[in-house]
């Protein structure tokens, strides 16, 4: 299979990107409230307990929104909880219910976090959005520790994106379709596939490093 490549953008697409995204998300805030619909506070724990989390590790949730994941990873007590987004809004209201919680805003491509800072990383509903995919890994790695989980997934199954793709006004990626494909687009960064869920309505791709 030849090698894939994440698409390139120009500069001013990613903003244009990021920029209809966060006001996107800040408008639509409300959707993301409880109560979730079936099955899918069962499966978010099935995506946080798949990175394995110890006391000792170190946290970061990539587009948090109103931090679904959150409740759900402090109960494994880690080391530090960062939380990131887009939207300033979303992360308001992430730091009003979650205080200890580090809240960290902008585009992860530009996230500054020290180098080797992070053990786990989360990006639940959320990749097909990173309009720079390429240089968001290179930043994932950048900040990521030698032998950390990266879990990229969706409650609602990796299927869910072709609905929301004619419902959104910015582009949603499709997520890599099986474990081929995965390897070919995350190798390059120094992330090996350890895991891949593909049922209905859950996927869970997770990647070590
Ligand atoms: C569909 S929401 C999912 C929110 C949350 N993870 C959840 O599962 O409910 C996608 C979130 O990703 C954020 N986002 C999109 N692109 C991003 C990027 N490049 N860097 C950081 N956050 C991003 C958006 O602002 C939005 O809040």
């Amino acid at each position: 299979m030849a090698e894939m490549k994440f698409k390139e953008l120009t500069e001013k697409e990613v903003q244009q990107i990021d920029k209809l995204q966060s006001e996107y998300f800040t408008k639509y805030m409300h959707l993301f409230d409880p109560p979730l619909p079936d099955g899918v506070p069962e499966r978010l724990e099935k995506i946080v307990l798949s990175a394995g989390i110890s006391g000792s590790d170190r946290v970061l949730d990539i587009g948090t929104g109103t931090g679904i994941l959150i409740p759900i990873i402090l109960k494994y007590e880690p080391a530090l909880v960062c939380a990131n987004d887009l939207s300033k809004k979303m992360l308001e209201s992430v730091k009003a219910r979650y205080p200890d919680v580090r809240t960290l805003h902008g585009d992860i491509r530009d996230l500054k976090l020290p180098q080797s800072s992070i053990d786990v990383v989360f990006v639940n509903a959320c990749y097909p959005n990173i309009a720079d995919k390429h240089r968001s890994f290179v930043n994932i790695r950048r900040m990521t520790r030698s032998g950390c989980r990266i879990v990229i997934s969706h409650p609602m199954g990796s299927s869910f994106i072709g609905f929301l793709q004619e419902k959104v006004p910015f582009p949603l990626d499709d997520f890599p379709e099986d474990e081929t494909v995965a390897m070919s687009l995350f190798s390059p960064y120094g992330f090996k596939v350890s895991d891949l869920v593909k049922e209905d309505n859950l996927y869970i791709l997770v990647l070590e490093g």
